[in-house]
């Protein structure tokens, strides 16, 4: 036997014990003539004493001990002496009198120290992932994932959804993104295209008859890398027959309601609040809100209608908006900070960003001689300004100044420490628009994919120009500002569904080329159905409370989609190109 325990088993009920660790040296210590080496595996640390006067041999081959030796230790379990206990390890009242040790393995010098406090650059973090991983807050990391896919199968197991793997060799699936493509051997000058979601296979999955389907599955997009994006990424995948919106919400909900409570011991309030799209943008500026904390924004383009101050009057005659918040008890901020505030503004594209500092209960700004007093009372009024708040105001097209105003509102939060790291927001966003418009290429697109149905009271406009008042019948889940599912319910209807390819700009030929196999499919009797996919590990990101989706990605790619440890991707041999029929044109 290599271990009779683990590291982090031990305790004052093994005293006198004859015990066998095995594990990694995580720390040495000399004191005279006594070595302590902390033995490490991923349960815990215990402590090892190596005394000559007990045993000279054992005592003079620690010595040989460095940082990451594999070694095997056997000796006797015994209570540290008082004022030595380490009350924060669960094995920190007891020490093991070593009588035998084998080193297992070397080590080389560890390319870092495996403390969770260091700052790393992730270039290095992820060329010696192994190590990095070694670390005890990465091992907590990816030890929580894997305790929520558990959770995860068995509270979908129950409902009795059954788990369907789907294949990554196929054809371009509707997400939006870049494809990865793979090319074909047997197949001269063709293409597969990895799966970026497994979404026509799961509405597929319904026409077979499964009822209730879920996968944990991986998926592929080639597109610019942010925070919290992977190139693959993992989804919890779920489709559902005959069902509606509130049956998609009611699984979701005791979904996270499960996870949270079996991995964390957190009791989340169900149900989840909810919010219209329109109303998401109009009182946060984003679609994905965080509601931790209120700083809502305010419409002044009524109050402000005949404004005489120019930067408003021109922004409102050009069909612009002026919109605000009230950034509450900032209005003693420095000047430099303010300067950041507009500097910030105006890298987000505003041309601008005007202010009032709310003192001895009046507004009060470089620009106020340009307002009213009626004006500036039913501005503060609007704003719920009180004094020594600070309001900021955005006059640009009504998109751009939700945008600014929403990353102001976030980035300011995070700032003040507005946000209550305890809290936990968790926000249905529903009735999105069903097209988007797409101002380069001049075309309308949809919003989430082709397949969602829109509500039936919007059907109609389908015939007309106001494609952009068309609700669809898809929601997202938000959770702290960051969405994490995103779901609809399918269009089954034929007719429909070609309509809906007709608008966004695929004819029959086009759709039947893209989709023909599901098209066909739904000719066979498809139920009405809808589904939803959380991303799991931007979920698994806010879940351990970790800075990047990186942390908890075993083996994750940088910003440029590469893996520093792999080097992937690689260059290939000229024959495999050739196999693949490919030939490199640089
Ligand atoms: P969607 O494209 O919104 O929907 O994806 C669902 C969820 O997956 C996560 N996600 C990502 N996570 C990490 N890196 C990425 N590059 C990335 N892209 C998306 C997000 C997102 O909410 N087939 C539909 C779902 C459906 O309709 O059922 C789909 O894939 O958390």
């Amino acid at each position: 036997m290599l271990r009779t325990h683990t590291c982090g088993e031990l305790n004052k009920k093994h005293i006198n014990s004859e015990v066998t660790l095995s594990g990694w040296v995580n720390s040495r210590r000399d004191h005279g003539e006594l070595i302590f080496i902390d033995i490490r595996d991923t349960y815990g640390l215990t402590q090892l004493v190596f005394d000559p006067k007990q045993n000279r041999a054992v005592h003079e081959k620690a010595h040989e001990l460095k940082s990451e030796y594999v070694i095997q230790a056997k000796g006797v379990v015994r209570e540290r002496p008082e004022g030595t206990e380490n009350p924060k390890l669960p094995t920190g009242g007891v020490e093991i009198l070593v009588k035998a040790l084998d080193i297992l393995n070397t080590s080389v010098t560890p390319p870092f120290e495996l403390d969770d406090n260091l700052s790393l650059s992730d270039e290095i973090r992820l060329k010696y992932r192994y190590v990095d991983l070694r670390r005890p807050c990465m091992q907590k990391n990816i030890r929580i994932r894997h305790k929520i896919n558990s959770v995860i199968r068995g509270f979908l197991e129950e409902k009795n959804f059954v788990e369907i793997e789907t294949p990554f060799l196929t054809r371009s699936t509707p997400e939006g993104a870049r494809d990865y493509l793979v090319p074909s051997r047997l197949n001269a000058g063709k293409f597969y295209a990895l799966p970026q979601s497994p979404q026509l296979f799961k509405q597929i999955l319904m026409v077979s008859g499964f009822d209730r389907y879920f996968q944990i599955v991986r998926c592929f997009r080639d597109e610019d890398l942010r925070k919290d994006r992977q190139p693959e990424f993992t989804q919890l995948d779920m489709e559902m027959s005959f069902v509606e919106e509130e049956d998609i919400f009611s699984v979701s909900e005791g979904l996270m309601k499960s996870i949270f409570k079996n991995v964390m011991g957190i009791n989340i309030v169900t149900p989840f609040q909810r919010l219209k799209y329109k109303d998401a943008m109009e009182r946060f500026g984003t679609d994905k809100p965080d509601t931790r904390f209120a700083m809502e924004i305010v419409n002044l383009s009524g109050i402000l209608k005949d404004t005489k101050f120019n930067v408003f009057k021109n922004s409102l005659k050009k069909g612009g908006m002026i919109y605000a918040i009230n950034a509450k008890g900032n209005a003693k901020v420095s000047h430099s900070k303010l300067d950041g505030l507009i500097g910030r503004a105006k890298e987000c594209g505003a041309g601008g960003l005007a202010y009032f500092k709310c003192e001895n209960g009046a507004l009060t700004s470089n620009i106020d001689k340009f307002f009213d007093r009626s004006e500036l009372d039913a501005i503060k009024e609007a704003a719920i300004c009180e004094d020594g708040d600070l309001m900021l105001i955005v006059a640009e097209k009504r998109a751009l100044a939700l945008d600014v105003l929403a990353t102001l509102r976030t980035e300011i939060a995070r700032e003040t420490k507005l946000i209550d790291d305890k809290k936990i927001s968790l926000l249905w966003v529903t009735d999105f628009p069903l097209f988007k418009y797409n101002e380069e290429e001049k075309r309308w697109e949809s919003e989430h994919h082709p397949f969602t149905a829109c509500s039936e009271d919007d059907a109609k406009l389908l015939s007309g120009s106001d494609l952009g008042a068309i609700r669809a019948r898809s929601y997202d889940l938000v959770i702290n500002g960051t969405e994490i599912a995103s779901g609809s319910i399918r269009i089954h209807d034929r007719r429909l569904q070609e309509k809906i390819f007709k608008v966004i700009g695929l004819d029959e030929k086009e759709a039947h080329r893209r989709f023909g196999f599901l098209i066909e499919a739904f000719k066979h009797g498809a139920p009405p159905h809808g589904g939803i996919a959380f991303g799991l590990d931007r979920f698994a990101t806010i879940f351990t409370g970790s800075g990047t989706i990186r942390d908890v990605i075993a083996f994750p790619k940088t910003q440029k989609a590469v893996c520093p440890m792999t080097n992937a991707p690689s260059d290939v041999d000229g024959k495999q190109l050739k196999e693949l029929h490919i030939r490199k044109t640089e």
